[in-house]
């Protein structure tokens, strides 16, 4: 195959979108590696079998030949910074990413969509690539929704156009950014210097909504997971934007004097420092109790719910 068909098939096989992962294992010095791959698909459910290619010639080939197990990290659509950084040749790929071996011992990045922690199940080289089969040992879900990869460039599924571009549109009026930090069932708040309360906030600007969050958390000396978009709240004549975000943090975390959890059946509904917030807090406590939690898009008095599966297996 000639030089200009080679780009012709890049570009037709381009036509079928996909999702992006990071499949990684740990090398034979204990040093976990992992490189980005949108070849990933499924194989059999019984066994559980996916399979995912990588080139003979990549750097890392020769480790995954002699790997026994290997995890599949499918990435969530803010992880694209994950995705380059998986790609790039020589990077410190790990240096940018909290991640824990699963059962096998292979890294599992935190923040993904879901992961598969698999043992090797079969290697076949077919033409430039090697087949990676795996066995799926372990396996999770968040309720985050994935990174979409189409004609050489990322997308997203996750939210119909008009909640999107509210997101766009935020970076060019006021925003704010707020953390719903769940904790055994209590809600994390910040005693402003007036004796009102507000959620933990993430600074405006920056690198997207998860370092940005991180940030925030970080300056409070709290560690978040599983964050999720909660509500796009517009204000009054379009002037202003909210977001929330919910998420959840490790039991024993010590707190700063000002931050105090409350109990979700006493939060200080009366001491807000924000009277948006009154709206999202009830929701907030709506959607717990019935279990299954959604994305509002709308301002303070009329909106309407996307709906999300949040569930793990
Ligand atoms: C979105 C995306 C998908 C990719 N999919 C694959 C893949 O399925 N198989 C593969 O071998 N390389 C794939 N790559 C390229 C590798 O990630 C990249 O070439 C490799 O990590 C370079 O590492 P090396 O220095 O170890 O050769 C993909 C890259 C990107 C950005």
């Amino acid at each position: 195959m000639n030089q200009s068909t080679q780009q012709d098939l890049r570009q037709i096989l381009g036509k079928f979108l996909t999702g992006v992962t990071v499949v990684t294992t740990i090398d034979q010095h204990d040093v976990p590696v992992g490189f980005t791959a949108n070849s990933f698909t499924s194989v059999s459910l019984d066994p559980p079998l996916i399979l995912v290619c990588l080139a003979q010639s990549a750097g890392l080939a020769s480790v995954f030949r002699r790997a026994t197990s290997f995890a599949i990290n499918i990435l969530s659509v803010d992880q694209e910074v994950i995705s380059n950084g998986f790609a790039r040749k020589d990077a410190d790929r790990f240096a940018q990413v909290a991640w824990q071996q699963k059962v096998t011992g292979s890294p599992v990045i935190e923040g993904c969509a879901a992961w598969l922690d698999c043992e090797m199940y079969e290697k076949i080289i077919a033409g430039d690539h090697v087949i990676l089969i795996g066995k799926i040992l372990d396996a999770e879900k968040m309720a985050l929704y994935p990174l979409g990869y189409y004609q050489g460039r990322y997308c997203a599924i996750d939210l119909p156009e008009e909640t999107l571009s509210l997101l766009e549109r935020r970076k060019s009026v006021h925003s704010t950014t707020g953390i719903l930090v769940d904790h055994d069932d209590q809600l994390l708040f910040i005693e402003q210097s007036d004796g009102r309360f507000d959620v933990p906030r993430a600074e405006p600007g920056g690198e997207g909504d998860e370092s940005r969050i991180n940030a925030a958390m970080t300056k409070l000396g709290i560690e978040v997971h599983n964050k999720v978009l909660f509500s796009v709240v517009e204000g009054r004549h379009h002037q202003r934007i909210s977001i929330y975000y919910r998420c959840n943090v490790e039991p024993g975390e010590p707190l700063p004097s000002t931050a105090k959890y409350f109990k979700m059946e006493a939060l200080p509904i009366d001491q807000l420092a924000r009277p948006d917030l009154a709206h999202v807090l009830k929701r907030y406590l709506e959607e717990k109790n019935s279990g299954q939690f959604g994305i509002y898009v709308g301002d303070e008095h009329q909106g309407h719910i996307e709906q999300i599966a949040e569930r793990k297996i």
